[in-house]
């Protein structure tokens, strides 16, 4: 059975499910924090997604099973007045890694960031996580600043 990548269909039964699921997976890894999503956050997911216009889902797909994804979020820079996109989510379940799915669903991110006219890609990645930082410096990617933290103010 092949491999392919293709826009998310939210509205598909099996889309959705599947990417839940790799979301879920990579939540529960090391790089994703360790931990696996709640019941709630998983219902909530896909509804919530539904609802960001901005969003761009690109999924690896290995038949009809959903085995990838690359969750992503039109933002705006005001430093060159275009839009940018953001990578919020990245992965492949491990049975599938090593097949290029991640550097292929990296593309189809690029081509869409420059079809949409965006100045940029952009996307966090860990200190620690040198198989991604691997992926993204043979794709262009580069520190955008010399050192910065991500930080959040949670609000519960
Ligand atoms: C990062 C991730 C998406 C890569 O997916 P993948 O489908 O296995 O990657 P690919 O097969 O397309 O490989 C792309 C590149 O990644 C790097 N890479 C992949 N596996 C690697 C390994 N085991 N060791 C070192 N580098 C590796 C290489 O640079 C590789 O390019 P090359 O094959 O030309 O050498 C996957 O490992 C993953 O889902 N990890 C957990 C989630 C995560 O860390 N996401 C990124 C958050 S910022």
């Amino acid at each position: 059975m092949s491999y392919h990548i293709a826009e998310a269909d939210l509205d598909d039964a099996a889309h959705a499910a599947g990417l839940v699921h790799c979301i879920d997976s990579y939540a529960a890894e090391d790089m994703g924090g360790g931990h696996a999503l709640s019941d709630e956050v998983k219902r909530a997911l896909v509804p919530g997604l539904k609802e960001q216009p901005g969003r761009v889902v690109l999924l690896a797909l290995h038949g009809r099973e959903v085995v990838g994804a690359a969750v992503c979020f039109m933002g705006y820079s005001t430093f060159a007045a275009k839009p940018r996109l953001n990578v919020h989510d990245l992965c492949v379940l491990a049975a599938h890694r090593g097949h290029g799915l991640g550097r292929r669903l990296m593309e189809g991110v690029i081509e869409r960031a420059r079809a949409a006219g965006c100045t940029q890609v952009s996307l966090e990645v860990r200190a620690d996580n040198a198989i991604a930082r691997r992926l993204y410096q043979s794709l262009g990617f580069g520190a955008g600043f010399a050192a910065m933290d991500f930080w959040v103010r949670p609000l519960p």
